[in-house]
């Protein structure tokens, strides 16, 4: 399905569209609602920020996104496929073949080298491991770990670490690439070059939501996206960004 799904969108359609995404964790009397009618639009191209308070439902609405959560209502069109109407086999496929992610914590494989780590998850995606090697070595290169391909992570910097995080959800060359507080634990000039990687990934055919509360990253953004209390409370197209 997703071959030919890739093949059937036209350039301008939407990466993500969602309408009216609601989430409650729970039931009853614990039913804790989280988003309330969440819609949101991406074209690719974009590069999105997405800030706000803490337990403001950014990590819920970004999981939902990328179908690793289901909303309790609403529909969610990914790449022009309706995920909320999928089966977890369907959604797995739907992952690999356009969503990259990469989160806070990162979750390398410990005793894994960088190069493997890469290589083991494009292996897991299908491609034989005589393809795999080399596009990971030339992505790892890319994002400026060529002499580190054979540390293990914790021989690596926090900033060396989130560089291959990036580095494998890049090697699968996903359309959408989603980010949740990926630079939070870096210092001010690690986020920045990890923010140039994602803004080197967009193209006019991918886009990025990348979850953040540092204002340092604003200049990234082609559009900064504000949530407070389960509800988008601003959405702002940027004119002026970061030369890539
Ligand atoms: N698995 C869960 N069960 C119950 N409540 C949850 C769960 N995950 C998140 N929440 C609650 O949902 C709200 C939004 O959380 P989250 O999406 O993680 O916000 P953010 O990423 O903006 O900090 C918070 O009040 C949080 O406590
Ligand atoms: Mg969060």
């Amino acid at each position: 399905m997703s071959a030919a799904l890739a093949t059937a969108i036209e350039p301008s359609a939407p990466v993500i569209d969602a309408d009216r995404v609601r989430m409650t964790y729970g039931h009853g009397a614990l039913a804790t609602p989280v988003l309330h009618d969440v819609s949101l639009r991406i074209r690719p191209g974009q590069l999105v920020l997405l800030t706000g308070p803490s337990g403001s439902g950014k990590t819920t609405l970004v999981s939902i996104l990328a179908g690793l959560l289901r909303p309790t209502a609403g529909v969610v069109d990914v790449c022009g496929a309706r995920i909320t109407a999928m089966s977890e086999g369907e959604l797995a496929r739907l992952r690999r073949a356009h969503i990259g992610f990469v989160f806070q914590a990162d979750n390398l494989f410990p005793a894994l080298t960088a190069l493997a780590n890469v290589v083991e998850v494009l292996c897991l995606r299908g491609l034989p491991r005589a393809v795999a090697i080399p596009r990971a070595r030339t992505i790892l290169g890319r994002v400026g770990l060529a002499d580190r391909l054979g540390h293990r992570p914790g021989e690596l910097s926090g900033g060396q670490r989130q560089r291959v995080a990036v580095a494998r959800a890049l090697a699968s060359r996903p359309d959408l690439l989603i980010g949740d507080e990926i630079t939070s634990a870096l210092d001010g000039a690690t986020a920045v070059e990890i923010m140039t990687l994602v803004r080197g990934f967009v193209t006019p055919t991918t886009a990025a939501v990348i979850v953040t509360h540092d204002h340092r990253l604003h200049r990234f953004a082609d559009r900064i996206i504000a949530m407070e209390d389960g509800r988008i409370v601003a959405d702002t197209t940027v004119d002026c960004q970061e030369p890539s």
